[in-house]
């Protein structure tokens, strides 16, 4: 308990709108795991916002029991890191609504994920696609971490969401930590099978791999592989003039272990026929584990439950710590 009160906070929300694919596996989920010896983390499935573009309700409830079930499959254990899932905590919602009162129509107006998802759904801009920005704030700001863990797209979020806290303290004292933004060293950067110059994701979905796919998918996902239309046709690790192969040769390394110069060495002499196939069985390998045990979680949906219901209990406590103070601040009686 002492070391824990020491450890710094971190936390992060992931959407349960898509399935999991490699690239997220291998440039973050991976390392999670490791995290939890260094920092008190808590991470959520980010259900409630979701719902600011269109969900089919039955596919937005399996997804996020699956995304909990992959997750754990990876090496999260519940034990070590707190996991939940958002609308199990009426806290955000509610902070989310006190934070919209102090967050700019400006501010709003300028953030880039409004502005292309607006495009992108045109028949649906919704207030709450507007707003999403102040619920993540809430989302943050209720366990005060340190470290917020993203990717480059949500840097603008945790910037507003540090102007937004940084205004509130200055009304009325300390009340929220600003937390820093957490750009891991280590995961690496999985780009597209059939187009190497864009990242890897589910909306090119011949390109990805997802980890719950059947390994004979995989496999004729692998084999399909863009490779380079350079002369030489061998294995050779060059992102600027071979990113293809390059692409697979970081596959191949972060599934193995391996360093460019053992597979260099390993597929001497060979050309693409015989390498993309390994890379394809290799990642098969790697995947087995996680997908039966994703799987067996699946079915045990009473250990779910315990895991989420008790995710949730510790996640209320931390986030009813700092709503009642929010909501004393700003002139609330108390009830
Ligand atoms: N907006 C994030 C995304 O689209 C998900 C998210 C919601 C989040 N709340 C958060 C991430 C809080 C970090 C912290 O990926």
């Amino acid at each position: 308990m002492e070391q824990e009160m020491q450890k710094k906070v971190m936390l992060s929300g992931i959407q349960p709108s898509g399935d999991l694919h490699l690239g997220n596996y291998l440039g973050a989920i991976k390392n999670w795991g490791a995290r939890a010896e260094e920092f008190d983390c808590y991470y959520f499935m980010a259900d409630m916002h979701t719902i600011t573009v269109r969900q089919n309700p039955a596919d937005l409830r399996r997804r996020t029991l699956e995304q909990l079930a992959t997750y754990i499959a990876c090496g999260l254990d519940p034990e070590k890191n707190t996991l939940f899932i958002q609308s199990h905590i009426p806290a955000h919602a509610e902070l989310g609504w006190v934070l919209n009162c102090y967050t700019m129509f400006g501010e709003l107006s300028r953030m880039t994920q409004f502005k292309d998802k607006s495009a992108k759904h045109a028949d649906n801009i919704n207030g709450g696609l507007f707003t999403y920005p102040a619920l993540m704030a809430a989302d943050i700001l209720l366990y005060q971490p340190d470290y917020v863990p993203v990717g480059n797209d949500q840097k603008q979020h945790v910037e507003l969401t540090r102007n937004v806290a940084q205004r509130f303290n200055n009304i009325y004292g300390d009340v929220f930590k600003i937390p820093e933004p957490y750009i891991p060293k280590t995961g690496a950067r999985i780009m597209s099978l059939n187009d190497p110059s864009s990242k890897m994701s589910k909306s090119i979905p011949d390109g990805c791999v997802f980890l719950m796919e059947k390994p004979e998918d995989i496999q004729r996902k692998f084999k399909r592989a863009i490779t380079d239309s350079d002369t030489e046709r061998c294995v050779r690790f060059d992102p600027e003039n071979k990113p293809g192969v390059s692409n697979l040769m970081s596959i191949y390394a972060a599934v193995t272990g391996k360093t460019m110069e053992e597979i260099e060495a390993e597929f001497d002499g060979q050309g693409y026929g015989a390498f993309k196939p390994a890379v394809g069985e290799a990642v098969i390998e790697c995947l087995r584990p996680i997908r039966e045990e994703a799987q067996r979680l699946l079915a045990d949906k009473a250990y779910l439950e315990s895991v989420y219901r008790a995710g949730a209990e510790k996640a209320s406590y931390v986030a009813n710590k700092t709503l009642r103070k929010v909501y004393k601040k700003v002139g609330f009686v108390a009830r």
